[in-house]
């Protein structure tokens, strides 16, 4: 492999808290590695538009606590086509980067694999998305600050929902993922959550009626996935088919998105975007930095985005038991 003097980064993609420190890890640890960095702004569209500039030390200076991405990020429909993967590698190779640091989540790391398939550059991935949906690692960029703004959201809605006596629907993200609808459940101590992964085995809205939670409590909060109808879709068919129960909906929307990262995400961030330029001088190619039991791991881009990342039985389990 070429010897590499100096990388692209870039965030793609939904923004997620923590980006901003895993720009910082991957600019310093490759100036610390005597190597140019190079800051692709508004992900693979702004490639295709050549908006790239270098990147100092001082550049990343004051960012590690900042949520979203002082690079920008957009989704990109031109890049994803072989005519933009050609114009992504002359631009890159324009500016002699020799290597790509991408961080996002899985359409941005597909797009990552294919352009390295189709033209020698290696790339990097890093975890970048509140959904936690890549497979190989425990943790993505994002997912614990997303969590935790959402338990801090539905403690406030209990509060409401006690008062009134109301059933409340709360929406969260997680794209095709229940991660963040099953555990911001079980840290609010909600009486159901939603998800994706099981909404095709059964009526989970039927088994949660049968179980009579409106029998011991007043109040009950159900944590809905956003996919397939989400909240509203839930909340029409109890008015419906149990119109005596008083119901309401919370959709929380981008700000789950915001804010500070928190202290986890906050190492994680760093200790892949140093994993990151490590790996690249180890020559490693097209791999995508995860974390397994605390260790930092590469798994190959490939199977981080194509295999699905199940959600634990014992997750459920501990919801279903400890909501009776
Ligand atoms: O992938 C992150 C995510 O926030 C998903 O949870 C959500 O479905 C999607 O992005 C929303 O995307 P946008 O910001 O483009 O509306």
């Amino acid at each position: 492999m070429p010897e590499i003097k100096s990388i692209g980064i870039l965030t793609s993609g939904g923004d997620a808290p923590g980006m901003n420190a895993a720009i910082r890890a991957v600019t310093r640890a490759a100036i610390f590695a005597r190597w140019k960095v190079y800051g692709i702004h508004r992900g693979w569209e702004g490639l295709l538009h050549d908006e790239i500039s270098e990147m100092t030390t001082e550049d990343v200076s004051n960012i590690i606590q900042r949520g979203g991405t002082i690079l920008k990020t957009a989704r990109s429909t031109e890049f994803m086509s072989p005519e933009g993967h050609r114009k992504a590698y002359d631009i890159i190779r324009s500016h002699s980067i020799d290597a790509l640091i991408v961080i996002g989540g899985n359409g941005s790391l597909t797009g990552a694999q294919d352009l390295a398939r189709e033209y020698d550059i290696p790339v990097i991935g890093i975890p970048g998305t509140i959904d936690n949906d890549l497979y190989g690692t425990d943790a993505t960029i994002g997912y614990d600050t997303a969590l935790n703004t959402i338990v801090e959201c539905v403690d406030k809605i209990r509060d409401t929902a006690t008062s009134h006596d109301r059933i409340f629907f709360v929406e969260v993200m997680g794209r095709d993922a229940g991660f963040l609808a099953q555990n911001s459940a079980i840290a609010a101590g909600a009486e159901a959550a939603i998800i994706p992964e099981d909404s095709t085995d059964i009526d989970q809205l039927a088994v949660f009626i049968k179980r009579g939670i409106r029998k011991s409590k007043n109040s009950s909060i159900v944590i809905v996935s956003e996919k397939d109808g989400g909240a509203m879709h839930y909340a029409e068919r109890v008015r419906k088919e149990y119109p005596q129960f008083d119901v309401r909906v919370s959709i929380l929307g981008h700000l789950q998105r915001g804010g500070k990262p928190s202290a986890y995400d906050r190492i994680l961030a760093s200790r892949m975007g140093m994993a990151a330029v490590e790996a690249l001088q180890e020559g490693q190619r097209n791999v995508m930095i995860g974390i397994h039991n605390d260790k930092i791991i590469n798994v190959p881009i490939t199977k981080a985005v194509k295999m699905d990342k199940p959600i634990a039985q014992e997750l459920i389990n501990v919801l279903d038991t400890l909501s009776i």
